[in-house]
């Protein structure tokens, strides 16, 4: 086998960072080096515990747990229980964790693991709003020497594809300034906006696929998933964060396309939404355009079913 990539997850738990987390745990090409949280979805102490939770359900409880921003650089949000369920797990019962999370706060601990590896060795995955990475690199720069790649759950192709606002998608509207300086740090970044999650939307059929392998994860995740295929009043819900992670592992399940990429910072009404300018040439970003649908629902089945 190739050598592990190293990871780091920077996620705000949540129904659909519960799956992306137990695929990096069910995948032995990662070295996932710590989970850092951030609030988002619900705030950070509930994205804190169900991050310990998680881990510890998929057998994982020595990945680090560091707590990070519970709050975005510049203004307020609003949390998505009506999404993610009040305990931001669709309200299903885990075990307590065994463990407390690290002493070390998540923007200390990036800067230290960070200032610690060789260049171009460490993969950010960001699932949820960027803060800790913004501020980790603004008091720190150099530590982006040492990022090899970026993988972003954000944004939308679509000028008018929202979630969080017609204009934005809910990690960038969360939290855009954070997500303007990650991209402007300039290292190779791989985007999975909502549209190619939306292409790979799962259904009730496939959760009770999941539900049937009956192991502690994939019932975990099927319940979590009742939970949040019922808020999306429809048929079918779109997982969005398990996505990038895949688009690390199996590059070749995406269009990935070169594009520019230009945030809105602003305090209007556009703010957050992510203009990407598709190039074939070598753009700033590459990002997941479509998907092998199909393909995509079956490896997610199959390496859930393995946890
Ligand atoms: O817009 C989808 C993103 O916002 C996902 O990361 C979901 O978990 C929420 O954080
Ligand atoms: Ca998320």
């Amino acid at each position: 086998m190739a050598a592990k990539r190293s990871i780091i997850i920077d996620t705000d738990p949540g129904i659909d960072d519960a799956l992306a987390i137990f695929l990096a745990c069910a995948s032995p090409e990662f070295d996932i080096r710590a989970i850092t949280t951030v609030a988002g979805n619900v705030g950070i102490n509930r994205t804190t515990r169900n991050a310990l939770q998680l881990t510890e359900l998929a057998g994982r409880v020595s990945i680090p747990v560091h707590r990070g921003a519970d709050r975005p650089l510049r203004g307020s949000w609003t949390t998505i229980e009506d999404i993610h369920g009040q305990n931001g797990l669709g309200d299903i019962d885990l075990p307590a964790p065994s463990r407390t999370e690290f002493s070390t706060a998540a923007v200390d601990a990036l800067i230290a693991l960070l200032s610690d590896a060789a260049a171009d060795s460490m993969t950010l995955v960001l699932i949820g709003p960027q803060t800790n990475l913004a501020l980790a690199l603004q008091r720190k720069p150099a530590i982006a020497n040492a990022i090899r790649e970026i993988a972003v759950m954000g944004g939308t192709l679509e000028p008018e594809g929202g979630n969080a606002t017609r204009f934005a998608e809910f990690n960038i509207h969360v939290d855009p300034v954070a997500a303007d300086i990650v991209l402007k740090a300039g290292r190779p970044m791989i985007w999975a906006p909502l549209e190619v999650a939306r292409q790979a939307s799962v259904d009730a059929l496939w959760i009770d696929l999941l539900r049937a392998v009956s192991r502690p994860c994939t019932v975990a995740a099927a319940g979590m998933l009742d939970f949040y295929l019922r808020s999306f009043a429809r048929p079918t819900a779109a997982l969005y964060d398990p996505l990038t992670i895949l688009a690390l592992l199996m590059p070749e399940l995406f269009e990935l396309r070169s594009a520019a990429l230009e945030i809105d910072v602003s305090e209007g009404e556009t703010a957050g939404q992510t203009r990407f300018r598709l190039s074939d040439g070598d753009g700033q970003v590459r990002v997941a355009a479509t998907c092998h649908a199909d393909r995509v629902r079956t490896v997610l089945l199959e390496r859930l079913a393995a946890l």
